[in-house]
């Protein structure tokens, strides 16, 4: 039996490319009978960079709602919030004092981040730390991450294998991390990777109206409505093909190729589709929203179950530390 365990990001409403390159892909792993999951919503490793209550509360609520909307079920997934077991930030300064400098500050995230924005603090270069924490402290297997991350479980293992050498002792479960190389980039509505930084996302869950908005919104070329158009340079028919059966897809070349169909046409085509794609999504969305004590309870049931694992690491640390 492998435990899988991912962190999820805080840091903003989950979109499209959230589900179909993330949550829909970790969701079908934890189905898997020979696995145990853990799935954690990073609200501690949010405070890099955002600082407002109101916001991290909002962004974690939206964070799990669209999990739970796309069918996570909490029988089979150990989900938790983050900061509700914070032992991870005593465990965070005791492998810190076993992390060698450089190796902070060779790594791309932070000098990437150092150099993109104002607020350089002492957290955004600690954060692989925190990260090895999430990691190590529930004893953790294989860590499936996009391949930003995976550096960071790259430097986790380097971290576990030195305290294990230091303390001459088997701490720590050195984990595997699981990049899948075929997960899709989904294109935005400008052609570049969908991500909340680029401002080009879909956000299935947004009311009709604002969705629709966001769908008319998708870039596409002057090619006036009577010509034929290439169905394979078109960010409409990217998105389409994501969501469309091999029947639709083929349909909807026919029509770009024959000409006399226009990109309104084929945006509209697509926000008729997502709706149809996302109909129950939404609804369970919609009702978590309204009902904020039912998410609590389930992140804290989750919490629960978690904090076992946790306690008997950390105290195996410490032990072994003097404390
Ligand atoms: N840093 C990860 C990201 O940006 C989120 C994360 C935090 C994480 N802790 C983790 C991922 C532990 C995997 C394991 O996506």
């Amino acid at each position: 039996m492998a435990r899988i365990l991912t962190g999820i990001q805080s840091s903003g409403r989950q979109h499209l490319g959230n589900i179909l390159g993330a949550i829909r892909p970790a969701i079908e792993l934890s189905r898997n009978p020979k696995n145990e999951a853990y799935l954690f919503i990073a609200d501690m490793h949010s405070l890099t960079t955002i600082k407002d209550a109101a916001t991290r509360k909002e962004n974690v609520l939206a964070t799990a709602a669209a999990w739970l909307a796309c069918g996570l079920d909490t029988e089979k997934v150990v989900f938790y919030r983050q900061s509700d077991i914070p032992q991870v930030a005593e465990m965070t300064w005791y492998l810190s004092c076993f992390t060698p400098f450089p190796m902070l500050a060779n790594a791309h995230s932070f000098k990437d981040k150092s150099e993109n924005l104002a607020d350089v603090n002492a957290g955004l270069f600690t954060y692989p730390v925190l990260m090895a924490c999430d990691i190590l402290m529930y004893d953790a297997n294989v860590v499936p991450v996009g391949k930003d991350q995976k550096q960071h479980v790259e430097m986790t293992r380097d971290m576990a294998r030195s305290v294990n050498h230091q303390l001459k002792e088997e701490i720590f479960v050195i984990p595997e991390s699981n990049i899948s190389e075929e997960i899709m980039t989904i294109p935005g509505t400008d052609g570049r990777k969908m991500s909340k930084s680029y401002g080009n996302v879909i956000d299935v869950f947004l009311p009709e109206k604002k969705l629709r908005k966001q769908v008319m919104g998708i870039v596409t070329d002057s090619t006036p409505m009577e010509e034929p158009k290439d169905p394979d340079t078109c960010n409409a028919f990217a998105l389409y093909s994501l969501l469309a059966s091999e029947g639709q897809k083929a349909e909807m070349r026919k029509k770009y190729l024959g000409g006399n169909y226009g990109y309104g046409h084929a945006k509209q085509a697509l926000f008729e589709l997502i709706m149809e794609e996302f109909k129950e999504e939404r609804i369970r969305f919609d009702s978590l929203m309204e009902n904020p004590a039912e998410i609590e309870r389930l992140l804290l049931e989750g919490a629960k179950k978690a904090k076992p694992i946790a306690d008997e690491v950390l105290g195996r640390f410490k032990v072994a530390i003097g404390y």
